[in-house]
């Protein structure tokens, strides 16, 4: 598979709210922030702390009522729809409850999001079996998803976000699905994904023990940015018990 270079993240003031009146509720509150091309970074913080709602104003799945951002060299929050829908094919998004479609097998899910385009259609199957290799379920592509395991499962949601060969991933919660060994298992997916085809990717966890396996740490409360902490400074990657006894989730 190709190589690329991850896409650089830039959010200057990003808001969003909901409701109104007494009832509203800045679920992302003036979050600035820059995400280095390539790098893994881990989005923690408490349930209800503005995870979730920040990792859909960058993959421009809502819109932020106010702040910039910015992704490479397209300025996301100035877009218009067509190219904003544009932009959002380019983005990989990995839910925590996987969202395949039940009745498609597995190669039909990972070949879904690009079925509306024209281009490149022949080489679709060929694509999606290539990812369903790099995930690890090549011979499950005539599988229904109930028949999969969870861990299974979320391997092919991760195949289906890479089939638009997205330099950004971003993953919410993708392992608070599974017991700890398989999210593991995932987690070391996603890094080998990113070593190969230079992503960015950035993750919504409560896991501690995945946290620690990133690049860096953002943490949020009340939709504020309140810890970022680079987890690279230069000591070995594999060292993720002193890490994670180092962060505090
Ligand atoms: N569509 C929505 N309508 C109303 N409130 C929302 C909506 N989405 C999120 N919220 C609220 O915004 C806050 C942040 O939520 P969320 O981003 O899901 O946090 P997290 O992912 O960290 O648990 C929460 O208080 C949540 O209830
Ligand atoms: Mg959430």
């Amino acid at each position: 598979m190709e190589p690329s270079t991850g896409s650089t993240v830039r959010a200057d003031g990003l808001v969003r709210a909901f409701g109104a009146g007494t009832e509203r509720l800045t679920a992302v509150d003036d979050v600035s922030l820059e995400i280095a091309g390539g790098s893994v970074v881990a989005l923690t913080g408490p349930s209800g702390s503005g995870k979730s709602t920040l990792l859909h104003l960058i993959g421009a799945i809502e819109r932020a009522d106010r702040g910039r951002l910015t992704v490479d060299d397209v300025e996301v929050t100035a877009l218009r729809r067509a190219a904003l829908a544009r932009y959002r094919q380019r983005v990989g998004f990995v839910f925590q409850r996987y969202h395949l479609l039940p009745a498609l097998t597995v190669l039909d899910n990972v070949i879904a999001p690009v079925l509306p385009l024209r281009a490149g259609r022949a080489d679709h199957p060929a694509r999606a079996r290539e990812l369903l290799a790099a995930v690890g379920l090549a011979r499950r592509e005539r599988a229904l998803p109930a028949q999969l395991s969870g861990g299974q499962q979320q391997r092919v949601a991760i195949a289906r976000a890479l089939m638009g060969r997205p330099r950004l991933l971003l993953a919410d919660e993708p392992t608070g699905n599974l017991d700890s060994t398989t999210g593991a298992q995932i987690l070391d997916l996603l890094l080998d994904l990113r070593d190969q085809h230079g992503m960015t990717i950035l993750l919504a966890t409560h896991e501690r023990a995945v946290a620690a396996r990133c690049d860096r740490l953002i943490r949020l409360g009340d939709g504020r940015i309140v810890e970022d902490v680079d987890l690279t400074d230069g000591e070995d990657p594999a060292d993720t018990f002193d890490r994670a006894t180092r962060l505090r989730l």
